[in-house]
């Protein structure tokens, strides 16, 4: 009889060498950073990555304002519906406004080109783009981050916001999921 397999996760960025890109992202955000600039989080999977990056803003002088879009297109699966949905929209104003979407995951590209032209139909200045993680070999839409943290191959990550199932959120470093072999 072959017994089930074990998941385990496997270190890919440890919390000091996120803390440190988070760093860099956020003085290159203060280079331009304007008045009425609104940073608006994707959540739930941003929710640490924006946090840790709004403390980073402010030292890098930037007092920041944040609000909160709330999307899902994987539902509690590991793989993309393909339909990106709004589950809570931005209750700022955002008519006119500089908007910084930050995002844990870059992936199929659909949660961001989704976020940027709900954003712009709202009547954004501009919208600039922040992704902690970037997959481009899972790219199904044309999208790049204008920031992004790590460049990533196709392995399924979670921890520091991202999920599997709503698990691994609290995880303090970014890991990589991995089927162990069962034993016989
Ligand atoms: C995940 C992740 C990104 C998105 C990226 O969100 O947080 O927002 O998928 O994938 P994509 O580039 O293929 O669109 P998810 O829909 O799982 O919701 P969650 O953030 O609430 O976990």
């Amino acid at each position: 009889m072959t017994a089930p397999r074990e998941t385990s996760i496997r270190m890919l960025y440890d919390g000091s060498t996120i803390a440190d890109r988070v760093e860099r992202i956020a003085e290159r955000l203060a280079e331009n950073h304007t008045r009425d600039r609104l940073m608006v989080a994707i959540l739930k999977g941003s929710f640490v990555f924006a946090a840790d990056l709004m403390r980073a803003l402010m030292r890098a002088g930037v007092d920041a304002d944040i609000d909160f879009l709330r999307l899902s297109s994987y539902g509690q699966g590991t793989s993309s519906s393909g339909t990106v949905t709004v589950l809570c929209d931005v209750a700022a104003e955002i008519a006119d406004r500089d908007v910084v979407v930050i995002d844990d995951i870059l992936d199929t590209g659909r949660t961001l080109a989704f976020a940027r032209e709900h954003l712009l139909a709202r009547g954004a200045r501009s919208v600039e783009t922040v992704a902690l993680i970037d997959k481009p070999a899972r790219r199904q839409v044309r999208i790049q981050a204008d920031h992004a943290g790590f460049r990533c191959e196709d392995v399924f990550v979670v921890g520091y916001g991202i999920d599997m199932g709503q698990r691994y959120r609290g995880l303090p470093f970014i890991g990589h999921v991995v089927e162990d072999a069962p034993e016989r």
